[in-house]
Order: C-alpha cells, then structure tokens, then sequence
C-alpha cells in the first residue's frame, strides 16, 4: 500500500514538472519521428560550414544522438530547459558516451550561438518568431538552419523536403542571413535572404 501510494506520488510529480515546464516553454517534448529524422539528416549537405552544431529544444536527445553520429568531426550541443527530457538525455549519454555530444538544461534564448555552423529546431510557431531575430543577430551568415513543421515566420528555406510520415511533414533549410549592422527584425532579414539565396517559399 505505501509503495502504490509512493509510486502514484512519483507519477503524479512526473507529469506535473511536465506539465509546468511545457507551459513555461510552450511547446511539449514531442520527438521527431524516425521518418522525419531521416529526412533532416537527408536534407542536410555533408559539409558544413564551419563550427559547432547546436540542438536548441533537444527533448529526450534523439536528434542531437543522431547529429553526432551523422557529424562525428563536429561537436554537437543540445540545450534543453524541460529537466525530466535533459535527464534522460544525461542518461543516454552515460549509457553510451560521447566525447563531442554534449546537453545543457538551459533556456536555448541564453545561449550565444556566435560559433554555430548549424542551428536544428523543432519547435512551435511562438518559439520560431523569438528565435529567428535572435538566430540573425549571433549566427555568421551563410550558416545552417534547419526546422520541421513549423518554419522560420520570415525567412525563405534554400531547400524544402517532405518526409515520408503520415503527415508528410515539411522539413526546411535555412542559410542564415547577412544582416546590416542595425538590422534587427527577422522580416528585414528576410527581404536580404531572399536576394542573397534566391530560396522558394514557405509554403510551396
Ligand atoms: C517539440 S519538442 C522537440 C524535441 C526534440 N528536439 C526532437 O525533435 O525530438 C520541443 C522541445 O523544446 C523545448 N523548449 C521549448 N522552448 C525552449 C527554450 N526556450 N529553451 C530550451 N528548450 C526549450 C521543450 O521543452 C521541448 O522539449
């Protein structure tokens, strides 16, 4: 009886630090699928620019897992606020460590991203809109931005695929920007990728 009433106190705590910190991010620790996973590493060129890669919103770790192993000459940093998903990250990564994957239980928004070479995300369209200024702000142009389901509110994808999931979910490629020195908002961003890439739209 005491350890059933343990085990409902852990359970109910469990779904309750969920439920709290997928208020306070606003977007639910949802994994991308293998099928979409696929598509992400398949829409990805094999040489990147310069830099680390970063995961920001990394969940349970499967993406950034996989990052690694795609990028094994890259470091790889997953930064995920939610405490249970990072844990459980941790844990993969002292179940079968390593040396360049790394996760943070960290707020993405204080990370500085001046040393990207690529930026993957998958978070909801709220998110998106603070993260794009601050993505054109830190990342060095030319770099890498990669989303799926939701894209960047402004700016135009360089290469778009469909993965092969029942919701044939978009994944999208982005090359971040030049950015004038008091350029801050994503749409004017937009407007100079657009002559810069020469990319397709969102939607198309
Ligand atoms: C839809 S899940 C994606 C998980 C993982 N990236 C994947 O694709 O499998 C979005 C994750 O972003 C995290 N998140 C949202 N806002 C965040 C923030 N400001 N800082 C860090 N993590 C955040 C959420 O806690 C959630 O785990």
């Amino acid at each position: 009886m005491t350890i059933n009433i343990f085990a409902l106190s852990v359970g109910l705590s469990i779904i309750g630090l969920m439920f709290v910190f997928t208020l306070i991010s606003g977007s639910p620790p949802t994994p991308t699928s293998p099928r979409v996973r696929r598509a992400v590493l398949a829409l990805l060129p094999r040489r990147l620019p310069a830099g680390i890669i970063y995961e920001l919103g990394a969940g349970w770790g499967g993406n950034a897992i996989a990052l690694a192993t795609a990028f094994p000459d890259r470091t790889v940093i997953g930064v995920e606020l939610s405490p249970l998903p990072w844990l459980v990250s941790r844990l993969r990564l002292l179940f079968n460590p390593r040396k360049t994957l790394d996760f943070r239980c960290d707020n993405f928004m204080a990370q500085e991203l001046s040393d990207a070479a690529l930026v993957v995300c998958y978070v909801g369209h709220a998110q998106m809109t603070q993260l794009q200024p601050k993505l054109a702000a830190e990342m060095a142009p030319g770099t890498l931005v990669l989303t799926h389901t939701f894209a960047m509110p402004d700016w135009r994808p360089v290469d778009t695929v469909q993965a092969d999931d029942i919701y044939r979910s978009p994944v999208y490629l982005y090359e971040v920007p030049y950015q004038e020195p008091n350029q801050s908002s994503g749409a004017d961003a937009s407007a100079s990728h657009d002559a810069a890439a020469g990319g397709s739209s969102p939607d198309s």
